[in-house]
């Protein structure tokens, strides 16, 4: 069930372990009542996939995730043929010795439909899935242009087979880390919004709703240290995802207090650069932990 106001989506939020502030709250409430697709921009690990996976969860639909990659076509992310059953079919027909039509091969059953065609026949079917489009910063620009065009009809043509169209759309989840910009055009038919890194607060009740075991001292340790790291010029600041593991990583260890000590031999948990690593050696891991 959509949830029918920003608190409740809040809530919604809550009930799946998912911690956010008004704000995205605000946005998720908008995409969902507007049919518009929530565009999430931010760091990475700051909880941007993690929205579409709990949207799912509280709409008790389907997630169908496209993960962006350098490279992504248009026919990876869509359909594609089923050559090796086109192949087998043919040599069916042939020995059957019936004659070979066209559309013997080129119909739906030979397609193996990709995240977009998956979410458009779903929508079109009556459901109302969750599309991730996850990282699509790392996709090309003329990809992105498909994009715009499947999100203003939500419509694909199948040349050889049918036009599918869902009239009304999945729920759109897109994701960026900003490697690079995405175009104007496509941002203006989302919601918009950018997650940052989270408050000391917000990160202490991450830790609480995720690893419920962590002691509230130990909690508070683990989010002051991380406010600390992040306000260093390093080349990859740690996000929430890192915290979680630190936490799990001192729990593995035994260990109940964030000690200087601890905190130097778990280093590579949270830091996964050498040169940020030296750079908080020279600083002297005790600043961090304070
Ligand atoms: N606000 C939050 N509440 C609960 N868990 C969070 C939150 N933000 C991040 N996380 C956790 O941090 C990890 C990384 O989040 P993820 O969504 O993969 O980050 P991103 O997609 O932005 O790189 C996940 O395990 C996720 O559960
Ligand atoms: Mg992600």
């Amino acid at each position: 069930m959509i949830p029918g106001s920003v608190e409740e989506v809040r809530r919604a939020l809550e009930a799946e372990r998912y911690v956010a502030d008004r704000s995205l709250a605000v946005a998720i409430h908008l995409a969902l009542q507007m049919g518009r697709p929530l565009f999430l921009e931010g760091e990475a690990g700051v909880g941007k996939t993690e929205v579409a996976k709990v949207l799912a969860s509280i709409l008790d639909e389907e997630l169908i995730r496209l993960q962006c990659y350098e490279g992504l076509d248009v026919s990876h992310a869509l359909y594609e043929w089923d050559y090796a059953r086109q192949m087998l079919a043919i040599r069916l027909l042939e020995a059957s010795s019936d004659r070979l039509e066209v559309a013997d091969i080129m119909s739906r059953d030979y397609l193996v439909a990709r995240p977009l065609l998956r979410a458009i026949e779903s929508a079109a079917e009556g459901r109302r899935p969750v599309l991730l489009i996850d990282e699509l910063d790392r996709a090309d620009e003329e990809f992105e242009a498909y994009l715009l065009e499947l999100l203003s009809d939500f419509q694909v043509t199948i040349p050889e087979v049918e036009t599918v169209k869902a009239e009304v759309p999945p729920v759109v989840v897109i994701t960026s880390n900003r490697t690079r910009e995405i175009h104007d055009a496509l941002k203006r038919r989302c919601i918009y919004h950018w997650i940052d890194y989270p408050t000391f607060e917000r990160e202490v009740a991450i830790l609480h709703q995720k690893i419920p075991e962590v002691d509230g001292r130990l909690a508070e340790r683990l989010a002051e240290a991380m406010q600390r790291l992040r306000a260093l010029d390093l080349f990859k600041p740690p996000g929430v995802a890192e915290t979680l593991d630190w936490a799990r990583a001192l729990e593995i260890l035994g260990a109940e207090d964030l000690t200087a000590e601890v905190a130097e031999e778990t280093l590579g948990v949270v830091l996964k650069y050498q040169e940020d690593v030296e750079h908080v050696r020279r600083l002297g891991v005790a600043e961090i932990v304070g």
